[in-house]
């Protein structure tokens, strides 16, 4: 089971393995920026990961055309699969 590690908040979350990071943030407490409810359009919901991974296709377009930096990643679109640690700039 994945654990979900926090270092602005010192928590940490076992979830699921495959679950939707984004998901797993809100049901672990944490408030996640959306203006899109998860469809990946919005790019309110980026946050930084470590490791980072492989952004899809719809996140390369979304954060290109919303100007976000390459080192973020869209939590709505990331399936949690082996431990991160997640971090965003209002925690
Ligand atoms: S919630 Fe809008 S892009 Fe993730």
């Amino acid at each position: 089971m994945p654990t979900l590690k926090i270092p602005q908040k010192k928590l940490e979350l076992n979830v699921e393995s495959g679950k939707n990071l984004m998901d797993a943030l809100i049901e672990g407490g944490l408030p996640v920026a959306s203006s899109c409810l998860g469809e990946g359009i919005c790019s309110k919901c980026a946050v930084k990961m470590t490791p980072q991974g492989t952004r899809t296709e719809l996140e390369i377009r979304t954060m290109e055309r919303n100007k976000q930096p390459d080192t973020m990643r869209l939590c709505c679109q990331v399936f949690v699969e082996h431990d991160l640690i997640v971090e965003t700039t209002y925690w």
